[in-house]
């Protein structure tokens, strides 16, 4: 079934109370509030986790929150080329060690995200000859992999290899590494990672999937193709994540996106959401209705996603509203302005407040997560 933001809309009128009836029966209700989130995702074999970064050295109820609810971290930016190398080739790893750090401290399981990735690439590197910019890929990797051999458990290899609409070959992603690279430059990041650690658990990470638009129907085949050609040429590709930052106000169709999940995770790989979260920016200033739409959203997907056997993980991309990367990403304010929010007003994207108090949204989430279809 089709749904778009008439659907929001409808939603907004729902009390939280009716979401929650909607949600789930009330015998997984009990489970879902007793437990943590990890629990709840344990339960079904899976696991969950969040985002973290530098906040969790200094905030300690938030890194008490992620310790609490999570099994999983991953490094929100501090292991980013960009974070790591911002000015030229050396790298200055003493912000990731200590994040690292903190995050073993939480007891989480670490994700590193991404080693590489079209975006926000420094300026430097585009003086680069291709030859250079070869040999810093691979320096990249090596160096960062092999530093936290042991300590991070799970790369984000490539994140995002596909945008179509920047007409590249192929819909790559346009960007240092594919302009001087090409394809290759996918293969041969897999490859050196796991030759930096032969343990660490390989994700290709791609965004806009979940969307049944023009966007989100372009990428999908070129996805399954190219993990077809990754598999084939025997790379040493473990699982492939799915971002999965909601939007309500474009069309999707959460079976179909289950039904594509489980063609990709046919090949032989593990399949992840990664960055669960919504972008609330077109949705009512009102903040029950808003909640209530958030709820509903990531409620409705986990659900449909639950249900394919080779899903292992589930996180979000930061727990609470406090560390949104919606208020700091430069097209949001406008977003919201653009479809009459007042411009001053909190984002409500994630499962806990700015105060850290749980939202439906959470709730919805626990729930989706005991729901759970068959694991492989
Ligand atoms: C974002 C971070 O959350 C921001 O703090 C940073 O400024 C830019 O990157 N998809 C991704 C993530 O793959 O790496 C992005 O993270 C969010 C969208």
């Amino acid at each position: 079934m089709k749904r778009s933001g008439e659907n929001g809309r409808m939603s907004s009128r729902l009390t939280r109370r009716a979401v929650l009836a909607a949600i789930a029966g009330p015998a997984t209700a009990a489970a879902a509030e007793s437990g943590s989130l990890a629990a709840a995702a344990r339960a079904g074999g899976r696991a969950f986790g969040s985002a973290f970064d530098r906040e969790v050295l200094t905030d300690a109820a938030y890194g008490r929150l992620i310790g609490r609810e999570c099994a999983w971290g991953t490094v929100e930016n501090s292991l980013k080329f960009d974070w790591l190398r911002p000015r030229g080739p050396a790298a200055d790893f003493a912000a990731a060690d200590r994040v690292v750090e903190a995050g073993r401290a939480l007891g989480l399981r670490l994700t590193g995200a991404a080693l590489v990735w079209n975006d926000w690439v420094p300026p430097w590197v585009g003086r680069l000859s291709r030859a250079e910019i070869g040999a810093l890929l691979d320096r990249h990797v090596t160096e960062v992999v092999s530093r936290y051999r042991g300590r991070v458990a799970e790369w984000h290899v490539v994140n995002e290899p596909f945008y179509p609409p920047q007409n590249r070959p192929g819909g790559f992603r346009q960007g240092a590494w594919f302009d001087a690279l090409g394809e290759a430059h996918i293969e041969r990041a897999f490859r050196r990672a796991a030759a930096a650690d032969p343990q660490a658990r390989l994700v290709l990470n791609e965004a806009f999937c979940e969307q049944d638009d023009a966007l989100g129907r372009a990428i999908r085949p070129r996805l399954l193709a190219l993990v077809d050609r990754l598999l084939a040429a025997g790379a040493p590709l473990h699982a492939v994540g799915f971002q999965a930052h909601l939007k309500p106000h474009l069309p999707y169709d959460d079976a179909g996106f289950a039904d594509y999940v489980g063609q990709v995770a046919a090949r032989g790989v593990a399949v992840q959401i990664t960055e669960l979260d919504v972008d609330d920016s077109h949705l009512p200033d009102d903040v029950p209705s808003r909640d209530a739409i958030v709820a509903q959203r990531c409620g409705d997907f986990l659900r449909a996603v639950m249900a394919v056997p080779a899903l292992d993980r589930v996180s979000v991309w930061h727990l609470s509203d406090r560390y949104s990367w919606y208020a700091h990403a430069p097209w949001y304010a406008t977003a919201v302005r653009a479809h009459g929010g007042r411009p001053d007003r909190p984002v409500r994207s994630h499962l806990y407040d700015a105060a850290l108090g749980a939202k439906p949204a959470r709730e919805a989430v626990a729930r989706a997560l005991l729901t759970r279809g068959p694991r492989r």
